[in-house]
């Protein structure tokens, strides 16, 4: 295991144990890409799966699935072929390109250096003679390159396509349709989770910035005469710690840290639904195991925001790998793309009121990755657990996020205790849960790799079990132990899995020790 810094030792882990693993390694990796194993996978699909239940399932909201790659007209109309574009400045020894603004970051220390416009990426980068990081050579001024995957739809064709930078496209292009779905009523959401792509120019740092990415993102549309949130009262009492527009321009070392209900009240949030997803979103990072003092929202400046946006607030958690990151955007698109497309399509975007007058619905978005929210979840939930005999990695994700909940496994692999411990296996399966069968190796080593992956429950089936039908329980934070009658355990794990002390599954045998 490395001694070095977390962010080494849970990418090392990670590819040790297959959660992800820089892809193409065979021949050499590309950075920006990356590719999940076994438990990787299934971590990702239960973020995934929690977003959808936050953002979707509760509020009734539609999903969509809609093509990766696009017609050039969507991103001509939505402004992304002029907007999507960053400072990137190349080297005139070795030819290689760098985003100037991380190469500033980098030199200076400085934030958000982006947010500062081109003329100041040119400034700071003379001011601060900055070279090429890798062979030291004079770069060249900065020009704004096109961060899109360009393609060529049909094989022999000549139409241009481009891979979508983001989700939300999908769900401007097609809302005549889900709205007619929804029986023509507003306020709704359309959201969808898939992979983007943006051509990044030097991606660095792993999984926090890839440029084939899993996005989570829901586009809210409302008539802005009547913008109440009716969920609004389930979160205003949240307390989220804030940082506007102002104290962004004062340069504000310490958030505000105030309720949704006064940051709407005082028009900090311009929106009850922004408000209202803010909430939503700081209750969904707590189901990842963030803590609220680990989060924070950061206001964008007028320079920074996206080309569409009127209002954004960064949803940022507090990494030890990288410090403050940002894992999702909470922005106002006011009509701004429906507006858009109408202008485009030529296709009437406009919806009734009861009254009869018609209206382009205004929208809210939260926009969440998922392959930094996976990263975010180990890192939160890793631990190095020192005993006597052993210094041990435990990922205590919180108990349904976990890759697996339950491992089987006998105690030895000889007098039918394999088979006894197969038909629990199965029973485990098929109640429902994530389960893996483990009988590699001594006992104590299986519990290792078992925390090691992160499964909250171990269920043993030794000589008692063949007596008795009794089996053992333990459990992965505390490394108690219980025993219960087999015939038991459904019921057990299911009381478990919604909340219940581990103690209260069955009689204590073991404190805490191995
Ligand atoms: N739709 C949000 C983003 O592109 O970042």
């Amino acid at each position: 295991m490395s001694t070095g810094n977390i962010y080494e030792t849970i990418t090392e882990i990670a590819k040790r144990r297959g959660f992800f693993w820089p892809s193409f390694e065979i021949y050499g990796n590309i950075a920006g890409f990356t590719t999940y194993g076994d438990v990787g996978v299934k971590l990702k699909r239960n973020i995934e799966a929690q977003w959808r239940e936050s953002f979707v399932r509760r509020q009734g909201f539609f999903e969509i699935e809609d093509p990766i790659v696009n017609s050039s007209k969507v991103f001509e109309a939505s402004g992304h072929l002029a907007n999507f574009k960053e400072y990137a400045a190349s080297c005139s020894q070795c030819g290689r390109g760098f985003r100037a603004d991380h190469l500033i970051e980098e030199k200076t220390g400085m934030e958000h250096v982006e947010a500062q416009g081109g003329d100041a990426i040119k400034r700071l980068l003379v001011e601060n003679n900055i070279k090429c990081p890798v062979c030291g050579g004079a770069l060249k001024e900065p020009t704004l390159v096109l961060t899109m995957f360009q393609t060529q739809i049909g094989a022999t064709g000549t139409e241009v396509g481009y891979m979508r930078p983001e989700a939300a496209q999908g769900m401007f292009t097609n809302f005549k349709r889900c709205y007619q779905a929804n029986r023509e009523r507003i306020p709704f959401a359309i959201s969808q989770q898939g992979k983007v792509l943006r051509n990044e120019v030097s991606p660095r740092r792993g999984m926090h910035r890839l440029r084939e990415f899993t996005i989570m993102e829901l586009e809210l549309f409302f008539d802005p005469q009547n913008p109440a949130c009716p969920w609004f009262k389930d979160v205003e009492e949240e307390k989220v710690r804030l940082y506007t527009e102002e104290m962004e321009e004062k340069g504000a070392k310490e958030p505000l840290e105030i309720t949704i209900k006064e940051a709407v009240a005082k028009g900090l949030v311009i929106t009850e639904w922004q408000g209202y997803f803010m909430g939503v979103g700081k209750r969904f990072m707590q189901s990842l195991g963030v803590p609220p003092e680990r989060q924070q929202f950061r206001a964008h400046l007028p320079q920074e925001r996206s080309h569409y946006s009127s209002q954004t607030f960064d949803h940022e958690v507090y990494t030890k790998s990288w410090g403050w990151i940002e894992v999702a955007g909470h922005a106002n698109r006011t009509d701004y793309d429906l507006k858009a497309h109408q202008k485009g399509s030529g296709v009437d975007m406009s919806v009734l009121r009861k009254d009869g007058t018609r209206f382009i619905p205004h929208v809210i978005e939260p926009s969440y990755g998922a392959d930094r929210l996976m990263f975010v979840a180990m890192e939160t939930a890793y631990e190095l657990r020192e005993t006597a005999k052993e210094k041990r990695t435990i990922f205590r994700f919180p108990r349904n996020l976990a890759p697996y909940q339950v491992s089987v496994q006998p105690l030895v692999t000889k007098d039918g205790l394999p088979e006894k411990a197969m038909t629990v296996y199965d029973t485990v399966l098929a109640e429902g849960y994530r389960a893996v069968f483990d009988d590699g190796g001594s006992i104590g080593r299986r519990y290792a790799r078992q925390d090691e992956i992160g499964t909250p429950l171990a269920v043993t089936i030794d000589y008692t079990t063949m007596e008795k039908g009794i089996i053992t329980i333990r459990e992965r934070d505390s490394w108690e132990q219980v025993t219960v009658h087999v015939d038991e355990l459904p019921a057990r794990l299911h009381a478990y899995f919604r909340g219940a002390e581990f103690r209260s599954l069955g009689q204590l045998v073991v404190r805490g020790a191995e």
